[in-house]
């Protein structure tokens, strides 16, 4: 078989994910320390594991309905409302997906016709440009800057919109700069898309993980609602990345619209993990806060070792990431990462994978622990001091 002549063009024109291509190395080397990865290091709430347990001893484990079960739907709306001011009917405005990543992409198949373009602020996680490429969308990288800490402002969003713009990616917290939106950016930004055709796909991934600023959605400005896609999950908050559940909430006609296609594609997300997912929403609040705490303890450490150490880094207040400099060191951020693995076995991601304006950073995941996070810098620290003089 001539499989590149027989397969998708489409399918081989996407490139696999940049991040990976560091850790295949990394998995060659002995002593590596990563700083790589995100995905929190502690175990899912125990609470969290004893539904799942008790659901397995004594239920049996059928499909379930394709939007997600209505008393888990209930809960999201309770929470969504509860702590982040965002009221949506769990009858008919909420699906349950497979991770935030399935919301994501059914957010792009329910709206994108081809050619449509779709506004991303970058730097930007990695799934958005491909899943946008796979619906016959055109991705349009959207750069902030570091002088505006990464947010996005009106003046960058007016430039970028064409006749063709039909989603504005929003993803605050942002992964990998830390960023966050405040309230105050919203009102220029909301004042241009409300009378335009414009949706907004905000992922909210990173949303109770913001450390002294509470987290604010632009779907709660009148006349975003309508034209918001808010994504979320239980992946970061709740430490259950691979119970592989998450969310979209968003008006009941493009809920509809997305239903049919997680329902042919999925069917349900996984029932155990639903079960268990109620239980997180019910009683978890207190070990959340305590995971953010210490995430908070090392957002701290790291800002101050790297101060130490002479790498420039914006101070991120939310997700799990910094985003430090490495403009004046000379290297690109590829050839930085390159060496600190081989000379020093850390494994960080460079900048550049989350969009070429990130060519000059390295994005630094502080989900480890403070022993792994002192380690990881002593070894930054020395790489630094031989090569960057
Ligand atoms: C910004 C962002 N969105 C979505 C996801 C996907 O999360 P999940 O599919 O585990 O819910 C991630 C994972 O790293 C992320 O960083």
């Amino acid at each position: 078989m001539n499989y590149p002549e027989l397969m998708s063009k489409r399918a081989q024109q996407i490139a696999p994910s940049p991040i990976r291509r560091f850790f295949d190395l990394a998995e060659t080397m002995d002593n590596v320390i990563s700083l790589g990865v995100g995905e929190p290091d502690f175990r899912t709430p125990w609470p969290i594991r004893q539904a799942a347990i008790s659901t397995l001893e004594r239920q049996s484990i059928f499909y379930g309905p394709n939007s997600g079960m209505l008393q888990l739907r209930q809960e999201i709306a309770s929470y969504m409302e509860r702590r982040f001011n965002l009221p949506y009917c769990p009858e008919n405005e909420l699906l349950v997906t497979v991770g935030g990543s399935e919301a994501v992409d059914l957010a792009f198949r329910t709206l994108i016709d081809p050619g449509d373009e779709v506004l991303i602020c970058e730097p930007s996680f990695v799934c958005y440009g491909p899943l946008v490429s796979m619906a016959d969308g055109v991705p349009v990288p959207l750069a902030t800057k570091e002088e505006n800490e990464f947010r996005l402002t009106a003046a960058e969003l007016k430039a970028a919109i064409t006749p063709k713009t039909k989603i504005l990616v929003l993803s605050y917290p942002n992964n990998p700069t830390g960023a966050i939106m405040r309230r105050e950016d919203y009102p220029e930004i909301v004042e241009l898309l409300k009378d335009t055709d414009i949706f907004v796909l905000s992922d909210e991934i990173y949303c109770a993980m913001t450390y002294g600023t509470k987290h604010c959605s632009i779907a709660e400005f009148p006349g975003m609602r309508e034209r918001t896609i808010v994504v979320n999950g239980f992946s970061k908050t709740f430490a259950m990345t691979g119970w592989r559940l998450g969310w979209m909430a968003a008006p009941a006609p493009i809920i509809e619209q997305a239903r049919k296609i997680h329902q042919y594609g999925i069917m349900c997300a996984p029932m155990i993990s639903q079960r268990a997912a109620v239980e997180a929403l019910r009683s978890c609040d207190a070990e959340v806060d305590r995971m953010i705490e210490e995430y908070d303890r090392r957002r701290r450490f790291l800002l101050s070792r790297f101060a130490e150490m002479g790498l420039p880094c914006f101070e991120a207040q939310g997700a799990f990431y910094l985003f430090p400099s490495i403009a004046g060191t000379g290297m690109s951020s590829e050839e930085f990462c390159e060496r600190l693995l081989q000379e020093e076995h850390v494994a960080v991601v460079p900048g550049s994978a989350f969009g070429a304006c990130g060519k000059d950073n390295l994005r630094i995941s502080y989900a480890y622990s403070l022993k792994h996070l002192t380690e990881a810098a002593v070894r930054m620290e020395r790489f630094i001091a031989k090569n960057c003089k």
